[in-house]
């Protein structure tokens, strides 16, 4: 990745469904087969592709991966967290998580973009692993960082970008309206089914969190969802995610694990 990319990661980029959508066009870069990377899981849905794109973003030498594996397609918490862990090796030192997920904070509409400023893990998993070679008891007092929220915050311009809470859930079927009001009462303001189990392997290796969810539909009682809706959704909105992205790796200090004070 360092080799395609032209030097040491400075930031990674994971993509969720759809949101691959034009990618190519804003990176300059080179990209990587998921089956060319070794212990890669791989996984096969529609709206996720299966490459790493590594080159010059913003003017940050960046890994994008476009594609994820999922915990309800049978990959385990550890196999999930794939990229995370190869970003970090390949210098990275930040990490940006996007996805699709539904809305259920009342003031949200379908397109929005929501900051994740904490999360409910739901998902009965854990990257950290059963017997764990490393420390299990990892504090998550600020998984996404304060820091990097107020640069997204000044780099959004006239975006809506709310701020809120993402639970979660192992999924692969939608929520149902019982459950919708239940992840309400528990603080939740937008659900999906990835994010958060990457969010703890990348705390686990001290980088830097920023999460940026996609309000794709709308859950309960008066919505009915189908895969391709929030796939389309996600379309739409790839382009105001990547302008986001754009406008914070632009405003983010030069730094890789490799040369922390460049
Ligand atoms: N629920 C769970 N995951 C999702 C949703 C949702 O409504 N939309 C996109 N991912």
């Amino acid at each position: 990745m360092r080799q395609r990319a032209g030097g040491s990661i400075e930031a990674a980029i994971v993509l969720g469904s759809g949101l691959a959508q034009g990618l190519r066009e804003r990176v300059d870069g080179k990209t990587i087969a998921y089956k060319k990377l070794p212990g890669a899981p791989q996984a096969k849905l529609a709206g996720h592709p299966g490459y790493v794109l590594c080159g010059l973003w913003s003017g940050k030498r960046v890994a994008v991966f476009a594609g994820r594996a999922h915990l309800y397609q049978g990959f385990a918490g550890d196999e999930v967290t794939y990229p995370v862990r190869v970003a970090a090796a390949s210098g990275a030192g930040t990490i940006v998580l996007t996805n699709a997920a539904g809305g259920l904070n009342a003031q949200y509409a379908r397109g929005d973009l929501m900051l994740i400023a904490d999360h409910l893990n739901l998902t009965g998993a854990t990257p950290l692993g059963p017997e764990g070679k490393r420390d299990p008891f990892l504090s998550l007092s600020e998984v996404y960082t304060h820091r990097l929220r107020a640069l997204a915050q000044t780099s959004c311009g006239n975006l809506v970008l709310h701020e809120g809470v993402y639970a979660g859930v192992r999924g692969p079927a939608y929520e149902t309206p019982a459950e919708a009001r239940a992840l309400r009462v528990l603080g939740a303001d937008a659900v999906g089914m990835s994010t958060v189990l990457e969010a703890i392997e990348a705390r686990a290796l001290a980088m830097d969190v920023l999460g940026i969810s996609l309000i794709s539909n709308l859950i309960g009682a008066d919505h009915d969802v189908s895969h391709s809706d929030v796939l389309a959704a996600a379309r739409d909105g790839a382009e105001r995610i990547a302008q986001l992205v754009e406008g914070v790796l632009a405003r983010l200090p030069h730094k890789n694990r490799d040369a922390p004070d460049r």
